[in-house]
């Protein structure tokens, strides 16, 4: 029986780049359905909701999300059930997508593209495990009123221990497979939400003796990133830590466009696990519907979701050795291209598809 791919294109940049995705896939894997919604910004210029009904259902009757990016301008003042972010907001939150893993890695020959010396980020690879479903994203109350006249504002950060600990054994598993480094990213010295953060990762190291754990406050974080980036494997943390950084560790290679993510939950089984899959880059407005952007990080998506959702490893190989060979050969697109003349959108998933 075939299997189907809900695919959520949404806003600015994210229907030319998840339309290149998805001919890598169907390439690879003919057999899957990949069947396509209006989320975000789309569906409200429509007069729908940021994740109308529709989308929701087909995304309940597949095996994996691929997803684009949302956001418009016009509704930046909205309250959040107004704007597009809702979309991603809710996915998370429903689905239970509580692992976001963010990997991070500069391609050969990419090197110059980076604001850093060529030589801190040659062969970098590391990824960031950000909690996606706790902390101030969705911590109660959230809200703006006015008191005694003044207008206020409140966010909540909160966690829960088995929250934390179930994206910090994900973290340690990750190491496994890996250089066998955890670095757990807080602000300890500070938040009461840090200071359980540290002792629920600290006690479960105590079940991953192979695996090296260490400890960064987040601001001395952000500085080891561009200071000495070689130095990690997996960082793990918070919400909106894992927010900020995994932006940082991602221009690291030059482009945020190459980055891809993956959000996993409870759902299914490893290897056969429902997630959602989409670029870390945003909506790109001011190069959108020019064919410009690079599909990089979305096509790369398309690989974690063989991976993780279609228990696929070699297709996921496969895309990524294809990537990994056109940039080798030179293929580039504009934000990247230096001197070499850039490909499109188009012309650029054609050399990955060669590659393949
Ligand atoms: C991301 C994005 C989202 C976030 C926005 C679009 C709500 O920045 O996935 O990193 O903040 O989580
Ligand atoms: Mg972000």
């Amino acid at each position: 029986m075939s299997q189907t791919i809900a695919v959520l294109p949404g806003d600015g940049v994210g229907p030319e780049v998840t339309r290149a995705a998805v001919r890598v896939l169907q390439h690879v894997r003919p057999d899957l359905r990949c069947v396509e919604s209006v989320v975000g910004g789309a569906a409200l210029e429509r007069g729908l909701s940021p994740l109308p009904d529709e989308a929701r259902a087909l995304a309940e009757s597949s095996a994996a999300i691929l997803f684009g990016s949302v956001g418009l301008p016009q509704y930046d003042g909205k309250p959040l059930p107004e704007r597009p972010e809702y979309a991603l907001f809710l996915l998370r939150r429903d689905y239970e997508l509580y692992a976001n893993l963010r990997p991070v890695r500069v391609f050969p020959g990419l090197e110059d593209a980076s604001s850093l010396k060529p030589e801190l980020v040659r062969g970098l690879d590391l990824i960031v495990v950000r909690e996606l479903t706790g902390g101030i994203y969705f911590g109660k109350p959230k809200e703006q009123r006015v008191e005694d006249g003044i207008e206020m504002a409140v966010d909540t950060m909160i966690y829960r221990a088995p929250e934390i600990e179930r994206i910090a054994r994900t973290a340690f598993e990750l190491a496994r497979g890996r250089r066998k480094r955890v670095t757990s990213v807080d602000k300890q010295n500070i938040l009461e939400t840090s200071r359980l953060w540290r002792r629920v990762v600290t006690k479960l190291a105590n079940e991953y003796p192979d695996v090296q754990l260490d400890h960064l406050l987040v601001d001395n974080a952000a500085m080891q990133l561009v200071r000495r980036p070689g130095y990690f494997d997996v960082i793990v943390t918070e919400n909106m830590f894992g927010d900020i950084l995994s932006d940082e560790a991602a221009i690291l290679t030059g482009s945020i466009g190459t980055l891809p993510s993956a959000s996993l939950g409870t759902l299914g089984t490893p290897g056969r696990q429902f997630g959602l899959y989409e670029p870390i880059a945003g909506t790109a407005p001011d190069i959108a519907g020019k064919g410009i952007a690079n599909p990089t990080a979305a096509i790369l998506s398309a690989a974690l979701l063989l991976r993780y959702s279609l228990d696929d490893d070699a297709n996921a190989l496969r895309i990524e050795r294809a990537v990994e060979n056109a940039y080798v050969s030179g293929a580039r697109t504009a934000e990247i291209a230096g001197s070499t003349p850039p490909l499109g959108t188009g012309a650029f998933t054609d050399r990955v598809i060669a590659n393949l």
